[in-house]
Parts: structure tokens; C-alpha cells; sequence
């Protein structure tokens, strides 16, 4: 049984759904995640951008599901066109945001340093990082995987206290899995997670944070990968798109 508190399911809806196609899956969602279905997981839901505001507004009555953002800047406002600030997702009501997802590290050249910014910007605006870390297959194949992982995630949460350490979410995303169909084994994930938490421990005093695995992970394969003791829950990505799946994964999560 895994501590309380330490339950998380959280579905990145990516650059997917129209405003009207959001606002139908959400329904559906909140239909099927009562108090009971729920239980100790915290469900997080990142939908696009433009999503967000009406999706706060609407689950204003529903305090089951938690709204996060896919990204955000580290400055507070700015010449920045395009961008969204941590500042304004905490005055949007906004409770938590993704950092650091390798499909931005990939397609707009995001750094670990510029994470690093980021999620000192999401604490300041009292907003939970979600920071994402995973190797590719090149790493993966040479064996470097475990080094390359956290050295992203000791940059990424470089300059922070062991008490910060507290309000973040750690997503181990092997970019092998992502969108491929490709799982990670339950013991890769376990293997990473626990080495992570170590890690964690020797360079901040605290491996208290929970780490959840994403990567293909959908309702055929989740009970394995949920059962291992260090992993937290999961970051969905196609899976997190039918509210069906998605609530049986909230399910398997809750039972682990
Ligand atoms: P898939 O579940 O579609 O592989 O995506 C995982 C992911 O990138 C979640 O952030």
C-alpha cells in the first residue's frame, strides 16, 4: 500500500481535443469520477491551453479533479508572444503545471536549465511541477540510462530546498515509450523510480515526492506497473483521451 497522499493519475491530453470536444470528455469524466471511483488517487487532468479556463470554471462544484497546464514561462509577464506565465495559470485557478515534457525538449529545445527556471517560477506561483525526465533509446541501448535521467532531474530542481521538494511531481517518461506502444517493463520502471528516490535522498535529503510513470501506459498494462512499490501512479497520454480508460486506470491506481 502506498502512502496517502502519494496516489497520483494524471492525464496530458496533449494538443488534442476541440473546445467543445474538451468540455464533452471532462463531462464524461467527472460523471464517472465520484468520491468512491476516486478514493486516495488524485486525478490531474493538463488539457491545451485554451481549455483551461472554462475547464476550471466548470469544475468549480468538483473538487475530485485537478486542472494543470502543459507548460508555462518562468517570467511573470513580458515580451514574450505566445507564452502563458505561472502567474497567470495560479490567477486562473490553475493548480499544477507540466514541466520539462520531452516533447518540448525535442520540438521547441527546451533545456534543463530553462526547466530549472520553470519550475522555480510554478513554486513561486504557488502552482505544482509536474517535471517530466526519461531517456531516449540511444540511452537506453547504451546503459547510461539512470545517469542521463537524473542528471536531468538534479538540474531541473537545482537551487531548491529539501521542504520545496514537497510540492513537486516527478513523471519518469522514457521517450521510447512515449506514443510508440512500447511499455516500459514494470521493473524498468521500478528500477528508475527507485534509483531516482535515492538519488533524490542523497542530494536533497528527501525521496518523500511521488514519481509517476508514463509511457503507453493504458488499462491492459497499468495493474503491473501500479503495483511496483515505487511508482506513484501515471502520467497518460493517449489512454487519458477516453474518459472510459482513463477512469479504469483511476481504478487500478486506487487498488494498487
Ligand atoms: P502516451 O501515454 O500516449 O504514450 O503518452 C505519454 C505521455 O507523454 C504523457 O505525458
Amino acid at each position: 500500500m502506498k502512502k496517502d497522499g502519494m496516489k497520483i493519475l494524471a492525464g496530458n491530453w496533449k494538443m488534442n481535443t476541440t473546445p467543445e470536444e474538451g468540455i464533452a470528455l471532462l463531462e464524461g469524466l467527472s460523471n464517472s469520477l465520484t468520491k468512491d471511483t476516486v478514493g486516495e488517487v488524485k486525478v490531474v487532468i493538463a488539457p491545451p491551453t485554451i481549455h483551461l479556463i472554462p475547464m476550471v470554471e466548470k469544475l468549480w462544484e468538483n473538487s475530485e479533479i485537478a486542472i494543470a497546464a502543459q507548460n508555462c514561462h518562468y517570467e511573470d509577464s513580458g515580451a514574450f508572444t505566445g507564452e502563458i506565465s505561472a502567474k497567470m495559470l495560479l490567477h486562473s485557478e490553475v493548480d499544477a503545471v507540466i514541466l520539462g515534457h520531452s516533447e518540448r525538449r525535442e520540438y521547441y529545445n527546451e533545456t534543463d536549465e530553462l526547466v530549472a527556471l520553470k519550475v522555480k517560477a510554478a513554486l513561486k506561483n504557488h502552482l505544482i511541477p509536474i517535471v517530466c525526465v526519461g531517456e531516449n533509446l540511444k540511452q537506453r541501448k547504451a546503459g547510461t540510462f539512470l545517469d542521463n535521467t537524473w542528471s536531468q532531474l538534479n538540474i531541473a530542481l537545482s537551487g531548491l530546498s529539501s521542504e520545496e521538494l514537497n510540492d513537486i511531481v516527478v513523471a519518469y517518461e522514457p521517450i521510447w515509450a512515449i506514443g510508440t506502444g512500447e511499455v516500459a517493463t514494470p521493473e524498468q520502471a521500478q528500477e528508475m523510480h527507485c534509483f531516482l528516490r535515492k538519488m533524490l535522498s542523497e542530494k536533497f535529503g528527501n525521496s518523500d515526492l511521488p514519481i509517476i510513470y508514463g509511457g503507453s501506459c493504458k488499462p491492459s498494462n497499468a495493474d503491473e506497473i501500479f503495483a511496483q512499490p515505487d511508482v506513484n501512479g501515471g502520467l497518460i497520454g493517449g489512454a487519458s483521451l477516453n474518459a472510459d480508460d482513463f477512469t479504469s486506470l483511476v481504478k487500478k491506481l486506487n487498488n494498487s
